[in-house]
């Protein structure tokens, strides 16, 4: 199994990217192959909104990293995002990110469904500075939900609370559950 994690972070060292590490960590010791990439580490622009990926041969015209994160998407069976929360919702790096995704995912009603793209677990880390993990539920589900209507199959999503005070690594029993949820992802 091939699993690809995903840290929409600006922070190479915050706790986003330790949480996705963890999770693959997890997987990893089940024999699945992970594979991580950083918002905080590649060059990654804005969708130009041109449609090149909904022609025939379906390739993105901005010239950055992304045609590699694509192309390990792609043989992935599984991905793990992490994202901060920014002003009550997803990174703008994460943003970017699931912005960018229309270029290989798309709803099954739509003429660009591809049924082999379809159907990849996922994992959603949210990570918060404030320590009620139940703040942003709503915007937690919709998200959860916005990621189903691309057939992916959404897992439990994981809040990380209080990174204010204390790195998601300080926090008390957290490595231990997510490397669980990475290992139960990897069957
Ligand atoms: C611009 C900005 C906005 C933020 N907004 C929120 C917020 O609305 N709610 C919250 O709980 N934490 C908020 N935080 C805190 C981050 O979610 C927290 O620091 C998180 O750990 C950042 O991820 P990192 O550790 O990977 O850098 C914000 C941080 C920044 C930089």
């Amino acid at each position: 199994m091939h699993i690809v994690g995903f840290s929409a972070s600006p922070r190479s060292q915050g706790s986003t990217s330790w949480v996705v590490d963890t999770i693959l960590e997890g997987a990893r010791s089940r024999g699945a192959q992970a594979c991580s990439w950083s918002s905080a580490t590649l060059d990654l622009q804005p969708c130009r909104a041109c449609f090149a990926c909904r022609a025939k041969d379906r390739t993105c015209t901005v010239r950055d990293d992304m045609p590699r994160v694509h192309a390990s998407l792609l043989e992935a069976q599984a991905l793990v995002l992490g994202m901060p929360i920014f002003m009550g919702q997803m990174s703008a790096q994460a943003k970017i990110f699931v912005d960018r995704l229309h270029a290989l995912f798309a709803p099954r009603f739509s003429p660009t469904f591809q049924e082999g793209n379809a159907g990849k677990s996922l994992i959603l880390a949210f990570i918060q500075g404030n320590p009620d993990a139940g703040l942003f539920k709503t915007y937690v589900g919709y998200t959860a939900e916005l990621f189903r209507t691309l057939e992916f199959d959404v897992r439990e999503p994981v809040v990380v609370a209080g990174t204010r005070s204390l790195h998601a690594r300080d926090q008390p029993g957290l490595e231990a559950s997510l490397k669980d949820l990475g290992a139960i992802l990897a069957p």
